[in-house]
C-alpha cells in the first residue's frame, strides 16, 4: 500500500517534471537564428532566446520614412534600438531578410533588382549563422571546424540613434571603425583622449559631459539622472570604448534626439540644444562674448509673442532650429529676443528690445535676454 502510494507520487513527479521541462521546451523554441537558406519575411520575427528583443521588419510606423528592417525590445510599442537599411525604399510585404549559401546577409524585396547586402564576406562561407542576442544585438558569426565562432558583423557595430547596455561608443582599434550615434546634424561620441562623451553639430563640439569622477559619475551630467548606471570604459590595443549597464540590471536606454537632447531614462542626460557657444553646464566655448553681451546674461523662456515692428527681422530657412536661432541672437547686438518661425519650431523670430516692450498675451513663447542678477538662474540644463 505504501509502496504504491510511493510510486503514484513518484509517476506525479515525473508527470509534473515531463510537463514542466517540455512546457519550458516549447517556451525556450523560439527562432533566434537564421541558418544559411533561411528567410525572415514581413510577416515573421526573430525573437531572442529569452524573449527580450525581437528582429522584424516595420510597416512604416516606428519612425523612418520607409518601410525597414528594425530591432525592438519585445513587447508591444517596444522601444526601436536599432533600424536598417533607413536609406533605402523597400516594398514592406514582399520584405525578407536572407542568410544565404554564401555568408551574404541581404534583403530583397519586390519593388528593387537588386538587393540590400547587409553583409558579404570577402570569401564565400557556407558555416554562418544570424543570431539575435538578449543584448538586443544582432551578430552574424562565421563557425569553425574547431568549434570556435568569429563575427562577421554585427548590429552593435551600427548603432542609430540608441545607445543601449553592452553597445559601444568610441574606436574599434583593430579596424579603425568608429561608433557613434547620430540624429540629425548631431552626433554623440566617446573622447577616448580627453575620456569625454561629447556632442557635435555637424563636426563642431556643443557640449561635452567633462571627466569622470572618483565617484562614478560625469561632472557635467546631473547626478539624479546617472546614478543607474555603471560606466564600463576600456582602453586597450584592441579598442577605445565606452559603454553602460544599469545596475540594477534593467533595460535602459540613452537616445539622442534631432534637437541635439540625450534623454535617459530618468530625464535628460545633456542639452546641447541649450549651447549657444560661450557658457557652461557642459556646452563649449567657441568665441568670446560679444561686446554688447555680459556674462551671465541668459535666454529666458516667457509666455507671449513681442510685437512685430520694423525692427523685426525673420529667418525663414527651415533648417535652422532653436539652437541656431539662439546663437545667432546672442551674437547679433540688436536682438533682445527670438522664437520660431514655423509651428514645426523651424526657422526664426529675431525681436528688438523695443518690440519685447509690448508682449501680446497669446499662447505662444519666446525667448527672452535677460541679464544678470546677483541670483541669475543658469538656464542651462533645464
Ligand atoms: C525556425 O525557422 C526555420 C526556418 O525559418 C523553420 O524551418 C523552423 O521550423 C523554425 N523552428 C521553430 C521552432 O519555429
Ligand atoms: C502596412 O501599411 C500599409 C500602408 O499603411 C497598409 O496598407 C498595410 O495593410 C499594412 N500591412 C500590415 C501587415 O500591417
Ligand atoms: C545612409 O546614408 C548615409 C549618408 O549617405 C551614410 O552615411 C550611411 O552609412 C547610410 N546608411 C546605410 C545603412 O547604408
Ligand atoms: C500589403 O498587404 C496588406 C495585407 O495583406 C494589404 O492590405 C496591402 O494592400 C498590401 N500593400 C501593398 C503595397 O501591396
Ligand atoms: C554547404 O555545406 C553543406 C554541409 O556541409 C553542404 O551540404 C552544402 O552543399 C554546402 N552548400 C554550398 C552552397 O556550398
Ligand atoms: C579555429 O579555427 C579558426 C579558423 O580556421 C582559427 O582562426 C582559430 O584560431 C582556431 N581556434 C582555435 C582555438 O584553434
Ligand atoms: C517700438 O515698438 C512699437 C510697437 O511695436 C512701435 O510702434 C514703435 O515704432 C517702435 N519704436 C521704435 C523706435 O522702433
Ligand atoms: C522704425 O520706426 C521707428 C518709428 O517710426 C523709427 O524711429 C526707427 O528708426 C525705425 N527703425 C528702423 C530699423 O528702421
Ligand atoms: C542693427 O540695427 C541697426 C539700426 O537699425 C542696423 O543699421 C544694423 O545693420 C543692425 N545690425 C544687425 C547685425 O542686424
Ligand atoms: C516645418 O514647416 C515648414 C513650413 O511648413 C516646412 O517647410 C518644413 O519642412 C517643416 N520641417 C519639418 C522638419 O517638419
Amino acid at each position: 500500500m505504501i509502496s504504491f502510494e510511493i510510486k503514484k507520487q513518484v509517476v506525479l513527479i515525473y508527470l509534473w517534471l515531463w510537463w514542466i521541462t517540455s512546457t519550458n521546451i516549447c517556451v525556450n523554441a523560439t527562432n533566434d537564428s537564421l541558418k544559411p537558406g533561411d528567410t525572415l519575411n514581413s510577416k515573421s520575427k526573430l525573437c531572442s532566446k529569452q524573449g527580450k528583443f525581437c528582429l522584424q521588419f516595420s510597416n512604416n510606423s516606428i519612425g523612418s520614412d520607409f518601410p525597414c528592417l528594425f530591432i525592438s525590445v519585445n513587447v508591444d510599442y517596444g522601444t526601436v534600438v536599432w533600424m536598417y537599411d533607413i536609406n533605402h525604399s523597400i516594398d514592406f510585404n514582399t520584405s525578407v531578410l536572407l542568410l544565404d549559401y554564401s555568408g551574404v546577409l541581404k534583403i530583397e524585396s519586390q519593388n528593387r533588382k537588386l538587393p540590400i547586402i547587409i553583409y558579404s564576406s570577402p570569401q564565400p562561407t557556407n558555416n554562418t549563422m544570424a543570431t539575435i542576442l538578449d543584448t538586443g544585438n544582432f551578430v552574424l558569426q562565421q563557425l569553425h571546424p574547431n568549434g570556435t565562432k568569429s563575427i562577421l558583423w554585427q548590429s552593435f557595430d551600427y548603432p542609430t540613434d540608441v545607445l543601449i547596455p553592452m553597445m559601444k561608443l568610441g574606436v574599434n582599434r583593430k579596424t579603425g571603425h568608429k561608433w557613434s550615434l547620430v540624429s540629425d546634424k548631431f552626433n554623440l561620441e566617446w573622447g577616448p583622449k580627453e575620456g569625454e562623451l561629447n556632442i557635435k553639430k555637424s563636426g563642431k563640439v556643443y557640449w561635452k559631459s567633462g571627466k569622470l569622477k572618483s565617484n562614478g559619475l560625469f561632472e557635467n551630467i546631473p547626478a539624479n539622472v546617472q546614478n543607474r548606471y555603471q560606466y564600463i570604459i576600456v582602453s586597450n590595443k584592441d579598442e577605445d570604448s565606452f559603454t553602460f549597464e544599469v545596475k540594477d540590471g534593467k533595460f535602459a536606454q540613452w537616445e539622442l534626439i534631432s534637437k541635439g537632447r540625450l534623454v535617459g531614462d530618468d530625464g535628460y542626460i545633456a542639452n546641447a540644444d541649450m549651447c549657444y557657444g560661450y557658457s557652461d553646464g557642459g556646452c563649449q566655448k567657441w568665441e568670446d562674448i560679444p561686446t554688447c553681451r555680459e556674462p551671465g546674461e541668459v535666454f529666458q523662456k516667457k509666455a507671449g509673442t513681442p510685437n512685430v515692428d520694423n525692427a523685426t527681422t525673420f529667418e525663414q530657412d527651415v533648417t535652422y532650429s532653436y539652437s541656431d536661432c539662439k546663437i545667432r541672437c546672442w551674437r547679433n547686438c540688436n536682438c533682445s529676443a527670438f522664437q520660431e518661425y514655423y509651428d514645426n519650431g523651424t526657422g526664426c523670430v529675431f525681436h528688438s528690445w523695443n518690440s519685447t516692450q509690448y508682449v501680446q498675451v497669446v499662447a505662444d513663447t519666446f525667448y527672452n535676454l535677460v541679464k544678470p542678477t546677483k541670483s541669475a538662474p543658469n538656464s542651462h540644463g533645464t
